[in-house]
């Protein structure tokens, strides 16, 4: 099986409305593993108002659930991040260090609401850039104001932004609609990363190896390695895209 990175996942234990206890945490690195996943960066939601976990305690729970998952034999390497709702505060709270960037780098995973305007979206990602981090927009597929306007996706590229969509999107399993434009964006080789989003061992599992068999089939192998592997491989090193 080709070994597959997750830059988006909610599978540390108790921080977010993801996995719920260790148990669930491991279950999901179980079925993680089970499809191909070699990396994960975990990444809590950070939001506005909330009880966020502090990078102190993402570091130190990410490290309690890798030696927990080692004992069980599980071989993932895990990686702190976190999820960051944009909002006013936000570039602060980076720059005072109140939230992870993905695996150290200079990468930020970033998401909106899913009814913010366009230009709201585009003046995020350039305030991001100008404090010199690099923005993944998180499920891209999940903005109505992208949705109706595909080309903005490549609007977001030129402005220097990275996409990601998560592959339970592209199976379908969000509807025909969501499903066909995250499939027009993959034809189009405008996403940069599949993630699996995972928020549980049910619903929401950490299942990525159909959508990495769709992409191979459909779009082709170079660009599947490209998406699932090496772009994630890029963020943790810390390097270009
Ligand atoms: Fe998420």
């Amino acid at each position: 099986m080709e070994p597959i990175i997750d830059i988006h996942c909610h599978i540390m234990p108790g921080v977010d409305d993801g996995s719920g206890d260790m148990a669930t945490s491991l279950e999901m690195l179980r079925i993680a593993e089970k499809n191909g996943i070699t990396h994960m960066i975990l990444t809590p939601h950070h939001k506005p108002m909330h009880h966020n976990v502090s990078p102190e305690h993402n570091v130190l729970y990410r490290k309690k659930l890798q030696e927990a998952a080692s004992a069980e034999g599980i071989k993932i390497k895990l990686f702190s991040g976190n999820e960051i709702y944009y909002s006013d505060e936000t570039m602060d709270e980076l720059e005072q260090g109140k939230i992870c960037s993905l695996a150290g780098s200079d990468y930020v995973l970033v998401e909106f609401h899913p009814t913010n305007p366009f230009s709201a979206i585009q003046n995020a990602a350039n305030r991001v850039q100008a404090y010199g981090y690099r923005p993944i927009i998180a499920h891209v597929e999940r903005y109505s104001d992208i949705v109706s306007h595909p080309s903005r996706v490549q609007d977001l590229i030129d402005m220097g932004c990275l996409i990601q969509v998560n592959a339970s999107s592209v199976m379908g399993k969000y509807g025909f609609g969501i499903g066909h434009f995250t499939k027009k964006l993959l034809k189009e080789k405008v996403v940069h990363f599949v993630a699996t989003d995972a928020h549980d061992a049910k619903k929401r599992a950490p299942e990525i190896a159909d959508c990495r068999s769709f992409v191979e089939r459909k779009i082709g192998q170079d660009y599947a390695k490209e998406i699932f592997l090496l772009n994630a491989i890029s963020v943790i090193r810390n390097e270009e895209i």
